[in-house]
């Protein structure tokens, strides 16, 4: 049985009809057309599927798609360009090619190898900045009354989801932590995939 659904996907409203099994993951790449989320594992145990859903972060292998009929969806594709738009030009050629201080942080920091990745942790990394702004504590949050203050263990915890077969992740935690905690720089930039 097909659903017809509304999604707003890095800016764009898409109306599309899908299998009511399909999951959010395909329903992106194969009827929105939309190909940064990626395709790991298919079941929840990688991360490289992560979007902005409504704001949060969120796996889209294990969703369904006519359960997010209407939501907000954005990509790694469409970060920069959405966080360029707020103050500049829309449609312009740096608008549309800007970089999200995350996506920027992870290539000054070479927080990536192969790339497969890539979109998903960036997507991640943007969702937990946030939801640390707000006070949600992790499984390492010693001080529960406290503001949450991202040591490196706590980006570690915080993106322990997102796996990197590469062995990027001393790059992508240099990456996260110059976002998170920007006047504290503790390393050079790396120039490989790191350990
Ligand atoms: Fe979704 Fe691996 S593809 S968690
Ligand atoms: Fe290759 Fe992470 S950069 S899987």
């Amino acid at each position: 049985m097909d659903a017809t659904l509304r999604l707003r996907v890095d800016g764009t409203e898409h109306t599309v009809a899908v299998d009511v099994r399909t999951t959010l993951l395909d329903a992106l790449r194969e009827r929105v057309g939309v190909t940064s989320p990626k395709k790991g594992c298919d079941h929840g145990q990688c991360g490289s599927c992560t979007v902005l859903l409504d704001g949060r972060r969120h796996l889209t292998c294990l969703t369904l798609a006519v359960a997010h009929d209407g939501a907000e969806v954005v990509t790694a594709e469409g970060l920069g360009r959405l966080a360029a738009r707020a103050d500049s030009m829309p449609g312009s050629v740096a608008v549309e090619q800007a970089l999200h201080p995350v996506q920027r942080a992870f290539l000054d920091r070479d927080g990536l190898q192969c790339g497969y990745c890539t979109p998903g942790q960036v997507c991640s990394a943007v969702g937990m900045l946030e939801e640390a702004g707000q006070g949600h504590p992790s499984h390492v949050t010693e001080d529960l009354a406290a503001d949450v203050e991202l040591t490196d263990d706590e980006i570690r915890e915080r993106m322990s989801g997102n796996l990197c077969r590469c062995g990027a992740y001393r790059g992508i935690l240099d990456a996260v932590r110059d976002v998170a905690r920007p006047q504290e720089p503790t390393t050079e930039p790396t120039t490989g995939a790191g350990a």
